[in-house]
């Protein structure tokens, strides 16, 4: 199949629609089937459930051209574990794993045309999600629903190379004990959009969002979690069940230990600690790793000491590993890398 001819090093980390996307529906109890449409529209009652009550959750992952010209998915079991977690939260049935996995495969397949060569620095992004298709009008679960994935080409996250990040510690929550940050539910991101769009038009890059309970730990952006380095070489991420487990995050914790040999601990993360970091970094599988050059917690700026032109030497060195394994250029753990075979 002939690639598109789309200008792939000049796309954006946006939605451009492609030829075919997976649908299967959940009525009486059970999965349909499910089919590869053209059809990029979806009908649903007006009434349905995630119209009302935004019963609806979804997942990110990549498929990549490899050096050696194959077509890689990477780690999109972990895109399907943590799926199920979602929809169990959100009282939405399980699509079954295997399933999952053989439609992301066929799907990108079907799409193969609209997969990014080597080297354009450009991805296909994979976007499985599902909503509550059936009318409801009282606060209950639906008890029809769909699901889909769709694809589309991106560029890379940050257009003109990797500049770091300026964060404020953000007055809003996430998430709170007990509650829905750990899923990927649509709902989260909903109401994260007043906190952005005001870090914004304050100037900042992104929020720092803090633990809900006592404001005093480091949680995550609202989406990627943080990765930190400190003056001795070790990799730190926040342990809390708050926040989204990152496919990348938890990747590059493997990556430091057991391909770098670094020290690595998943903690607490105090906010006070912030300043005695070398590096700090947010991660996630749109941009991977985009460093953190400044947080500024309401007018104290905390600058780490890799500053604000580059990213630090031990992030690149994390950067540089992940995307190899990812890109094909150096080998994978076992496992991490799905093949599609064209
Ligand atoms: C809130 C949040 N945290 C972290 C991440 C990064 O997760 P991953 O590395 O699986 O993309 C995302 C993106 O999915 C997110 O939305």
């Amino acid at each position: 199949m002939e690639k598109k001819n789309i200008d792939w090093g000049n796309l954006s980390f946006g939605y451009s629609q492609t030829d075919y996307r997976f649908i299967a529906n959940y009525e009486n109890g059970a999965w349909d089937e499910g089919t590869f449409s053209t059809d990029p529209n979806v009908v649903i009652n007006e009434c349905a459930g995630v119209l009302q009550y935004c019963q609806a959750c979804f997942e990110g992952l990549k498929a990549y051209t490899t050096e050696d010209g194959r077509t890689v998915m990477f780690r999109p079991d972990l895109n399907a574990d943590r799926m199920a977690g979602s929809c169990e939260r959100l009282v939405m049935p399980v699509f079954p794993k295997e399933r999952y996995i053989e439609a992301l495969k066929e799907l990108v397949r079907k799409n193969y045309a609209y997969v990014p060569p080597y080297g354009t620095g450009a991805t296909l992004y994979l976007r499985p999600y599902m909503f509550a298709s059936s009318p409801v009008l009282g606060v209950h679960s639906a008890d029809s629903f769909q699901f889909r994935i769709i694809a589309s080409p991106v560029g890379p996250y940050f257009k003109n190379g990797i500049k770091p990040l300026t964060i404020r510690v953000c007055d809003f929550d996430r998430a709170a004990p007990h509650g829905t940050g750990h899923i990927k539910a649509g709902l989260n991101y909903a109401m994260s959009l007043f906190a952005i769009t005001d870090a914004h038009e304050q100037g900042f890059d992104e929020n720092m969002y803090l633990d809900s309970a006592t404001r005093t730990k480091v949680e995550e952006t609202g989406g990627a979690n943080f990765i930190f380095v400190t003056k001795d070489g070790t990799l730190v991420t926040p342990k809390s069940s708050t926040i989204l487990p990152s496919v990348t995050r938890r990747s590059l914790l493997y990556v430091g230990e057991k391909i770098l040999g670094m020290k690595v601990e998943e903690r607490e993360v105090y906010k006070e600690e912030l300043a005695d970091f070398a590096e700090c970094g947010v991660c996630g599988t749109a941009a991977v790793i985009c460093p953190v050059g400044k947080v500024v917690d309401h007018g104290k700026e905390i600058c780490f000491p890799s500053g604000m032109t580059d990213m630090g030497p031990v992030t690149k060195k994390l950067y540089d590993t992940l995307t190899g394994i990812q890109m094909g250029r150096r080998e994978a753990p076992e496992g991490w890398i799905y093949e599609v075979e064209i």
